[in-house]
C-alpha cells in the first residue's frame, strides 16, 4: 500500500491530536468519581461524553449517574452493577429496549431515561423491579399495551414531554401505578383509564377539548387529576368520582359550571379554576355536595358584577369566611360593569344597595388626600421642630411613614364600617344603636390599644383581614375624632 506524502503529513499532524483526545478520555473517566452519600455509594459519571462504562466504577455502586453522556445502547459491563438502586440515563442517544440482565437486579428503585431517542416503548416479556421510570422527553409515540404489565412494583411513571396521541383506558390495568405523568402530549379527551391503584394524574398541556362525565368513574383511587392548560371548555354535569380530591383545571377555556357540575364528587378539596373564562359570579349552591371544600383559586377570570345579585354578597362570604377557602381576595374583584371595577364583590353589593351605609365605609379618595395633605403638613412641622433642635438634615425620612401608608394602600380594602368614637365617653346609647352587630369572636375585634412608643410613627391595628396594618400615627387623627373599625367579612 502506497501512502504518498500528504496522507503521511495529514496523520503526523493529526497524532498529537488524536493522542490528547485520548488523554483527555481518560482524564475524563478519573473525573467520574465515587463516594458514600449516607451509606450508598454513589459513583457520578455525568457530564463526561462518556459512550463506554469507565472500568474504574466499583460494582458495589448503588447510584450510578451517567446522565448527558453520548450512550447509544447500555454499555458493556453494566450487568455486573447488580446492586443499582438509581440509574441516570438522562441526556444520551439511547433507544433500545430494556435489557434482559436488568431483571435480575432486585434493588433497582429509580432508572431515568429522560432525554433520550425512544420512539416506542414496547414490552420485552421480561420482569423488572424498577419502582420509577422516567420516560420524559423523548419521542414516544407508539407504546405496547401491556409495555407496563412487566414492572409490578412500578408507581411513578413520567411520560411527559412525548408524543403520544390518545392512550387505550386499559393500558394500566394491569399495573400497580400510583402516579403517571402525562404533559405535553396529546389528548383528544380526557381519557377513561382503568386503574384501582392509581392516586395521581397529570394531563397538563395535552390541547384536550372534551372532559366526558364518567372519565373518572374506573379508577377506584384517584385523588388528584392534573388538567391544566388545556383547551377544555365545559366541566360536564355529574363528573363523577367518588375519591377525587383535587382537580386542576386551570388555564383552559371553562366559562360557566353550575349546580351539577360538582355534585358528583363529594371529597373534592381542592379546585383551582384560575385563568377561564368565567364572568358570572356563582351561587354557593354549586358547592352545597361538597363539604370537604377548602382551597379555591380563582384568579384571573373577569368577573362581572352586573346586577347587582345577592350572590356577589353571599359567594363572597362563602369563600372568604374563615376558614378561608379563597386566601387571595384578589381573585374576588369586579372586572365589570366599569362603576364596580377594583372593587371586590362585596363591595359592589353593598356600595350599590346600601349606599348610605358604604358612604361611612372605608377610604374615599377624597379623605385619602385630605389625610395625605394633613400628615404631610403635620410631618414637616415635625421636622421643623426636630430641625430646630438638633441641626442635622432633617428633610427627607419622616415623611417616609406617609409615602409607605399610600403604597401599601391595597386597590381594594376589606369593608370597613367606621364609626365615630368620643375619645373619653363610652358611646351613647344612638350610637351604640349604630354599632354593627358582631357576627365575629370577640378575638377579631380591633385592637384599640395604642402600642405608646413615642419613638415609633406607625400605629399597628389589629383586626380581620389585615393582619399588620401599619400607618402614619398622625396626631390629628387623635385629636379630631376616634373611629372604631370593623371589618365586614
Ligand atoms: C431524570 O433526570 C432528569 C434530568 O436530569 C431530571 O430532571 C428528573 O427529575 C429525573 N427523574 C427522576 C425520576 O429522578
Ligand atoms: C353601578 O352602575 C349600575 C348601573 O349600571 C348601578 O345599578 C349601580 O348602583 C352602580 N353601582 C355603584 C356602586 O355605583
Amino acid at each position: 500500500m502506497d501512502i504518498d506524502a500528504g496522507t503521511l503529513a495529514l496523520w503526523l499532524w493529526l497524532l498529537p491530536m488524536i493522542i490528547k483526545a485520548g488523554v483527555i478520555r481518560n482524564a475524563e473517566e478519573d473525573r467520574c468519581y465515587s463516594y458514600y452519600y449516607g451509606t450508598v455509594l454513589k459513583a457520578d459519571c455525568s457530564d463526561l461524553k462518556l459512550t463506554e462504562l469507565p472500568d474504574t466504577i466499583s460494582y458495589d455502586t448503588q447510584l450510578l449517574d451517567l446522565s448527558n453522556n453520548n450512550f447509544m445502547t447500555f454499555p458493556e459491563g453494566l450487568q455486573n452493577f447488580r446492586r443499582l438502586r438509581n440509574l441516570d440515563f438522562a441526556g444520551n442517544g439511547l433507544s433500545a429496549s430494556l435489557p434482559n440482565y436488568m431483571g435480575s437486579w432486585t434493588e433497582i428503585n429509580t432508572l431515568n431515561l429522560s432525554n433520550n431517542i425512544y420512539n416506542s416503548w414496547i414490552s420485552t416479556g421480561q420482569r423488572y423491579n424498577i419502582r420509577r421510570l422516567d420516560l420524559s422527553k423523548n419521542s414516544i409515540s407508539a407504546i405496547d399495551d401491556t409495555a407496563f404489565n412487566d414492572m409490578p412494583f412500578l408507581y411513578y411513571l413520567d411520560l411527559s414531554d412525548n408524543r403520544i396521541q390518545d392512550l387505550p383506558p386499559d393500558i394500566f390495568f394491569a399495573t400497580n401505578l400510583e402516579t403517571i405523568i402525562l404533559t405535553r402530549n396529546t389528548f383528544s379527551a380526557v381519557p377513561k383509564f382503568t386503574s384501582s391503584t392509581l392516586t395521581n394524574l397529570v394531563l397538563s398541556n395535552c390541547q384536550i377539548p372534551y372532559f366526558p362525565a364518567d372519565s373518572l368513574t374506573e379508577m377506584n383511587s384517584i385523588l388528584e387529576i392534573d388538567l391544566s392548560m388545556n383547551i377544555i371548555e365545559i366541566i360536564p354535569d355529574n363528573l363523577n368520582s367518588n375519591t377525587l380530591q383535587n382537580l386542576d383545571l386551570s388555564y383552559n377555556d371553562i366559562s360557566s359550571i353550575n349546580v351539577h357540575s360538582f355534585s358528583s364528587l363529594p371529597h373534592l378539596a381542592v379546585l383551582d379554576l384560575r385563568g377561564n373564562q368565567f364572568t358570572d359570579v356563582w351561587s354557593t349552591s354549586y358547592f352545597s355536595s361538597n363539604p370537604f371544600l377548602r382551597e379555591v383559586y380563582l384568579k384571573g377570570n373577569r368577573w362581572s358584577c352586573e346586577g347587582f345579585s345577592v350572590n356577589l354578597f353571599l359567594t363572597y362570604e362563602y369563600f372568604t369566611k374563615e376558614p378561608a377557602k379563597v386566601s387571595d381576595v384578589s381573585s374576588l374583584m369586579c372586572y365589570s360593569p366599569e362603576n364596580v371595577t377594583h372593587l371586590s364583590w362585596q363591595e359592589a353589593y353593598i356600595r350599590t344597595w346600601h349606599p348610605n351605609q358604604a358612604s361611612n365605609m372605608s377610604f374615599t379618595p377624597v379623605s385619602i388626600m385630605i389625610g395625605l395633605v394633613i400628615g404631610v403638613l403635620l410631618t414637616s412641622i415635625v421636622c421643623r421642630c426636630l430641625a430646630k433642635n438638633d441641626s442635622t438634615e432633617p428633610v427627607a425620612r419622616p415623611i417616609l411613614p406617609v409615602a409607605t401608608a399610600l403604597n401599601d394602600q391595597p386597590v381594594v380594602e376589606p369593608t370597613v364600617i367606621r364609626i365615630p368614637l368620643r375619645e373619653d365617653l363610652p358611646p351613647s346609647y344612638d350610637e351604640a344603636l349604630l354599632m354593627p352587630r358582631l357576627n365575629s369572636s370577640f378575638h377579631s375585634l380591633p385592637d384599640f390599644i395604642d402600642i405608646e412608643e413615642t419613638d415609633r410613627r406607625y400605629r399597628r391595628s389589629r383586626s380581620i383581614g389585615d393582619l399588620v396594618d401599619q400607618r402614619p400615627r398622625t396626631r390629628d387623627r387623635r385629636s379630631v375624632r376616634r373611629t372604631v373599625e370593623i371589618h365586614v367579612n
